[in-house]
């Protein structure tokens, strides 16, 4: 495509700008006193759209968040590829642990990222990643390079499970139609490693709660007598995973899908220091289920992790006590062929049947997803792999990713058609942690092969 480069170069710093005048906007979907900002952002969104070049764009109510939809439909008969991508972030808490405050963006040089990285809630994950696609949207209308029909789809609700957005894409099957879906909101493997995301785990979120004593008992008058919840809760926990660090639950592994020792092969090929892996983490050892690698247990295997436990006194000093009651996040990744509300239901009758006499348990889905797989023989695949080739000076390498994006399976069994997840971030990038950011190198390499993909899609599709 022409001039590109040169497009970016003139227009870097306002790109810059317009990212980090988004990024202020705090638009927290889980948290309802952030509300009016998350709407808000919906308004920016729709603003860009308008300005980058689509035809119609609206703002689609729902029952919470809403969702931006724009278009620019040239012909027909050319493809047409979806865009969809999410303006909501994550909470920024523990606040304290941020360098700089997380909606007042900076852009700070790190040594993976020595041209700059901007430092912001939500830099990477995704209003970084998506507003890529704004801009390269905004370059293929200004130069007359659009080869093929756009629709846009944001949503304002990922980071709360795409609730409302699953029942949009069930009632507008026909205004969604596409013949791609596009997502920048993964990762790659290095600066140097370009990758495509072939797979995303699927996702089962469950609360539980376990109840002993009717009220907080003194630790001395009772201790010893009845059952502690968090004692147990601890034990429960424990007795979820084997000596073999393999999941307990029965059933858990009937659908899991083996990858062939060829598959396994294949994906050791990718470049992948350990020593680097720990030194990353400041971790003297990684911790996993006994006959995988880390790329595997992170990616081909699903898990089962504790993400918040809480009950008891935790205030300053110490106070005897037996809470009355003990609480725990957990939260399981699945991979492809396992089904989310299964896994949820046998989740809950496991634990339900592994507590002792003495405490009530009670189990609380919360939301879930299925898991993902593409091959990497479709036209989709091939386009994009051209285009990271032309930017990057060499072939992606396809790689399962750990994260889960829900949607992406509803996409395909609703729309019948194929996601390619052109991620630009690291995982250094921390998301969901404190000091998120997102190189700047990343931003522009992205808005860069964006359009090529377009460009060898088109071309694919047409011959
Ligand atoms: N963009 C992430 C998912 C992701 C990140 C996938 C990096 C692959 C690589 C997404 O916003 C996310 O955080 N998803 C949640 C699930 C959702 C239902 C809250 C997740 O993976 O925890
Ligand atoms: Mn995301
Ligand atoms: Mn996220």
């Amino acid at each position: 495509m022409q001039h590109i480069q040169s497009y970016i170069e003139d227009h870097k710093d306002r790109f810059l700008n317009e990212l980090i005048d988004l990024l202020k906007i705090p638009s927290v979907s889980a948290d309802p006193a952030y509300k009016e900002h998350v709407f808000k952002t919906a308004e920016v969104i729709k603003a860009s759209l308008l300005k980058a070049g689509c035809d119609h764009v609206e703002i689609c109510e729902t029952e919470g968040f809403p969702i931006v939809y724009g278009e620019k439909i040239i012909d027909a008969n050319l493809p047409t590829v979806l865009v969809y991508g999410h303006y909501d972030v994550q909470p920024a808490d523990p606040l304290e642990l941020w360098d700089s405050p997380p909606y007042e963006p900076v852009i700070k040089k790190t040594d993976i990222h020595p041209e700059g990285a901007i430092f912001a809630r939500g830099a990477c994950d995704d209003k970084g990643q998506m507003y890529m696609h704004v801009k390269a949207m905004e370059f293929m209308t200004e130069t007359n390079q659009l080869p093929c029909n756009v629709k846009f789809m944001i949503e304002g609700e990922e980071e709360v499970g795409s609730v409302n957005l699953s029942k949009f894409v069930k009632n507008n099957q026909e205004k969604l139609k596409n013949d791609v879906i596009l997502i920048s909101d993964t990762g790659m493997i290095a600066q140097d490693v370009p990758s495509i995301t072939t797979g995303l785990r699927g996702l089962s979120y469950v609360e539980v709660e376990v109840t002993g004593p009717n009220r907080d008992l003194h630790s001395g008058l009772y201790g010893g007598a009845v059952a502690n919840p968090i004692n147990i809760l601890t034990k429960m926990i424990a007795s979820l995973h084997d000596d073999n660090n393999h999941i307990t639950i029965p059933g858990f592994y009937d659908k899991v899908e083996e990858l062939s020792e060829a598959e396994r092969a294949e994906m050791a090929k990718a470049p992948f220091s350990l020593d680097d892996y720990k030194k990353a983490l400041d971790i003297d050892a990684v911790y996993g289920e006994k006959g995988y690698t880390t790329n595997e247990r992170n990616s081909i295997r699903p898990t089962l992790d504790v993400n918040g436990i809480w009950g008891g006194y935790i205030g300053e000093g110490a106070k005897t006590v037996i809470a009355s009651k003990a609480f725990a996040k957990i939260s399981m990744r699945l991979v492809p062929h396992q089904d989310w509300e299964e896994i949820t239901d046998l989740f809950k009758t496991h634990f339900e049947s592994i507590a002792p006499a003495g405490v009530k348990v009670k189990v609380k889905p919360h939301h879930g997803g299925q898991g993902y797989v593409t091959p990497i023989d479709s036209i989709g695949y091939q386009a994009a792999s051209k285009a990271y080739h032309d930017t990057f000076g060499k072939n992606p390498i396809p790689q399962r990713s750990g994260g889960s994006i829900p949607i992406v399976s509803l996409f395909e069994q609703e729309l019948k058609s194929k996601t390619i997840l052109m991620g630009f971030g690291l995982n250094s990038d921390a998301i969901h942690s404190p000091n998120e950011h997102f190189g700047v190198w990343n931003y522009f390499k992205g808005i860069e092969t964006i359009p090529l993909f377009y460009k060898y899609f088109t071309e694919l599709s047409q011959s």
